[in-house]
């Protein structure tokens, strides 16, 4: 009796860590495509590979730029940041080129270099920007990272979608898949194990 009560036990508890470890697997093949579609074409489209030297040639804050998410909205006169402009010497080139923040700034507005992250208090956002244009002037020399093939000539000053952090990004899906694989592999160990032992006992001697 007792030993069937522990036996349904034991396959329901079996069950039960089958299904964890397939929704394990699902997740992370959830997790792949959403990462497919939304953060690999980010990494696709960072062509800034190369890293080299830059040296400030000129940075400037632009007069009134169109904000592109005002484009559509019909006030066509609002400005939210003041466009920051620094133009470098790429010196591995030897090419005075734009420089962009990182690849998100050039995709947003390629007009400006910079790209504040709050828009609701123009004061602030001003002295935010004002800023970074007096540490242009105050750091002169600095590493960024250029499009080898020149298809794109302007450089970047970070990289957020370097191939070192599109396998941080994977990490986490993968260690799922393990996970639920290994769960799995468990399982059925397990049965494996129970059903020898089974067998061993009834085997008549
Ligand atoms: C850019 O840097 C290179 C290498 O240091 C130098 O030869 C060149 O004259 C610089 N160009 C300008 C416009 O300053």
């Amino acid at each position: 009796m007792l030993g069937k009560k522990l036996v349904t036990a034991q396959k329901r508890g079996d069950t039960r860590a089958l299904f964890l470890g397939l929704g394990m697997m699902a997740c992370s093949v959830l997790m792949y495509f959403f990462i497919e579609i939304t953060i690999t074409p980010k990494y696709k489209k960072s062509i800034w590979t190369k890293e080299s030297i830059c040296e400030v040639m000129k940075a400037s804050i632009k007069e009134k730029v169109h904000c592109i998410f005002n484009k559509h909205s019909g006030d066509e006169n609002i400005f939210r940041y003041p466009c920051l402009e620094v133009q470098v010497n790429l010196t591995a080139l030897g090419q005075v080129v734009m420089l962009y923040h990182t690849e998100d700034t050039w995709t947003r507005n390629p007009k400006c270099s910079y790209i504040p992250g709050n828009l609701e208090n123009f004061g602030e956002v001003q002295k935010n920007v004002e800023s970074i244009k007096n540490n242009f002037s105050k750091i002169k020399i600095f590493p960024c990272f250029y499009d080898p093939s020149r298809a794109e000539p302007s450089v970047i000053l970070e990289r957020l979608y370097s191939p070192a952090g599109f396998v941080i990004t994977m990490i986490w899906p993968t260690l799922m898949m393990t996970g639920g694989i290994l769960i799995i592999i468990l399982v059925k160990i397990n049965q494996y194990l129970s059903v020898f032992t089974a067998s061993q006992y009834i085997r008549p001697v």
